[in-house]
């Protein structure tokens, strides 16, 4: 038998309960604070809506919700383990990301994954994403309501794929996920939540090639991630 009509079966027994109990004169239960809140979670869960990331992927489609569509080759929307416990996130493609679809394929992609095989990991263990999904032009910084419309796909992507742990680079991947003002200089080496995830902000692999004498703060940051993944 399936898994899903085992959960049939259940959930009819317990509906056939329920009326038994309605037919004695009973009409309610007592329900705790605590276990309403639980069960309103589960139902804003991604796995009660039977969420995916090919659902993501497909509510996106050619998304033209910002302006950024008009110049783009490729929407970059993320890839690896569906199954990752850690996740990076960036802050949006470049010229190589936008001519691939793929995230951090560039120079800095190419540091990046450096940095995840030092961690004795491989690209596909891992999943990497972006604030946004598509290159702003010139590789200007994205603007606020460009992050703004983009951020509600991460954000499914990331409960989707409930990673332990995402490692977030640079600045504007920091200040978006975890909704601060504060400089990465401030927020970096120090373990954050986010939608119940511990998040841990490092610079981003671009500022590395620009300042490689900052090399040994991520690699520090990243010895964090590691010491939590017991690697
Ligand atoms: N920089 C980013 O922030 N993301 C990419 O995918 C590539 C470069």
């Amino acid at each position: 038998m399936s898994i899903r009509q085992e959960i049939d079966i259940t959930i009819k027994a317990i509906a056939d309960t329920f009326r038994f109990f309605e037919d004695l004169g009973c009409n309610g239960f007592e329900c705790q604070a605590t276990s309403l809140q639980a069960l309103e979670k589960w139902q804003a869960s991604a796995e009660y809506h039977h969420e995916t990331l090919e659902v993501v992927r497909q509510d996106l489609g050619e998304c033209q919700r910002c302006r950024l569509w008009k110049r783009r080759s490729y929407i970059v929307f993320g890839e690896g383990s569906p199954n990752a416990r850690l996740m990076f996130v960036g802050e949006g493609p470049g010229f190589d990301e936008d001519q691939t679809g793929k995230p951090f394929v560039g120079a800095a992609g190419q540091l990046l994954t450096k940095i995840i095989q030092a961690m004795q990991l491989n690209r596909a263990d891992v999943y990497i994403a972006n604030i946004i999904k598509c290159r702003p032009p010139g590789n200007r910084t994205p603007l606020s309501d460009e992050i703004k419309t983009c951020l509600p796909f991460l954000h499914r992507q990331i409960e989707v794929i409930k990673p332990q742990f995402i490692c977030t680079l640079g600045s504007v991947a920091a200040q978006a996920l975890l909704q601060t003002k504060s400089p990465i200089s401030r927020l970096r080496g120090n373990w954050r939540t986010s939608m119940g995830i511990r998040v841990m902000p490092t610079y981003h692999p671009a500022y590395l090639l620009r300042n490689p004498d900052r090399k040994r703060d991520v690699w520090e940051d990243i010895k964090l991630i590691m010491k939590e993944l017991n690697i």
